[in-house]
């Protein structure tokens, strides 16, 4: 194939893609007339329900509805925990105390939070958007935006869907990708640092002092406790984000539709690329100068993990390590999990739940997103 093939190629192919669009346009139009034998018979599936159009022709099946509404509603939540992030240790952050120690683990760390958190944005508006141009309903959490804000200096007194005040950070992650083991296979893994009930923000102005100096180590009880907040967020990041990987490769093989397959697989791209820039960023909390950190209100402490070390938490392993994928087949470095069962919507609300990320949050906000989560993970592929 010469250069020029080359380049030509995917055009052509998008090209074919409208084209067999215009085709199904067609055939939508002329569906009211024509008996549902002869649909079946020009094919189009009974999966291809009535429910919404497509402007440049093609219906979604309701699976593929469900998908896009629950990632809708995935970054809906992701974008509300991270402006919370962005308000207090972003570029333009208001807690000079909880950027420093933020910086600890890496002085980028401002602008990393801040370019998430504009993708997390961007994800959700997109996704509402597109729903929306092909004739199905956005995803509307407003009315739980109910949860209390940080009190302290940076953060803006408005209703939050998360809480990041009191978590319980899974971090079973970080020794998982350093594993041969799969969880889809049923292996499970041990938690890499221990933090539970911990803050990943600062909750006010009396317990850590905006203002106060974050030397590496920390020497005073606020300066400890600050950075302690500030590596449960670096972890935090790579949990949420590790999440956002699996999850958007679990329904990338629930899709029908061409486009919402390159969407999917196009956001979850970045999901990958955020986990892979946090799993970077907090090993510096756990290995020298800054490893040791004990929270003096908690007592969470973040450990020397290269002190004794050991494969499964070496800091500086955070390429994923080849693992079991297809029987009989070699070891493979992939995303995992990504089962629906281990990886999928429902799967994503209990994960997220059991970190206390929606500590406070009632029935009917469970109701709503349990609903979509069943939807979405019920999807499945029509072709
Ligand atoms: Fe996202
Ligand atoms: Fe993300």
């Amino acid at each position: 194939m010469n250069q020029e093939d080359l380049a030509s190629t995917p055009e052509t192919h998008w090209r074919n893609v409208i084209r067999r669009r215009s085709f199904l346009k067609g055939v939508g139009i002329a569906t009211a007339m024509v008996p549902a034998g002869a649909l079946l018979a020009t094919g189009v599936k009974a999966g291809v329900t009535a429910a919404s159009r497509n402007e440049s022709g093609g219906r979604l099946t309701s699976g593929d509805v469900a998908i896009l509404q629950f990632l809708a509603a995935a970054e809906i939540i992701e974008t509300d925990l991270w402006q919370q992030y962005n308000e207090l240790g972003g570029v333009n952050g208001g807690n000079p105390a909880y950027i420093a120690a933020l910086q600890n683990l890496d002085g980028d760390m401002p602008q990393y939070i801040t370019d998430n958190t504009d993708d997390e944005v961007s994800h959700a508006a997109f996704l509402n958007a597109y729903l929306m141009s092909r004739g199905a309903e956005p995803v509307n959490l407003d009315e739980f935006r109910v949860l209390p804000s940080s009190k302290a200096t940076g953060a803006s007194q408005i209703g939050r869907l998360t809480n990041l005040q009191k978590l319980v950070v899974d971090t079973s992650f970080f020794t998982r990708y350093r594993s041969e083991d799969n969880p889809d296979l049923g292996a499970t893994f041990k938690q890499a640092v221990n933090i539970v009930n911990e803050p990943a923000i600062p909750l006010n102005d009396t317990d850590t002092p905006p203002d106060t100096a974050q030397p590496v180590p920390p020497v005073t009880n606020s300066a400890r406790r600050m950075q302690a907040i500030a590596n449960t967020a670096g972890f935090h990041f790579g949990y949420i984000e590790q999440g956002g990987a699996s999850l958007y490769n679990s329904m990338s093989v629930k899709v029908t539709d061409l486009e919402v397959l390159r969407i999917v697989v196009s956001i979850g791209g970045v999901e990958v690329d955020h986990f892979g820039l946090w799993h970077d960023k907090m090993g510096n909390a756990v290995s020298q100068p800054l490893a040791g950190v004990i929270d003096p209100e908690t007592g969470v402490t973040f450990p020397d993990l290269n002190n004794p070390g050991g494969e499964l938490v070496q800091t500086n392993k955070i390429l994923p390590e080849p693992t079991r994928f297809i029987e009989g087949l070699p070891l493979v470095s992939i995303i995992r999990p990504s089962s629906t069962a281990n990886a999928g919507a429902l799967a994503t609300i209990k994960s997220f739940t059991a970190d206390r990320l929606f500590e406070g949050q009632g029935k009917e906000f469970f109701a709503k997103v349990m609903a979509l989560a069943e939807a979405a993970d019920a999807a499945q592929r029509r072709i």
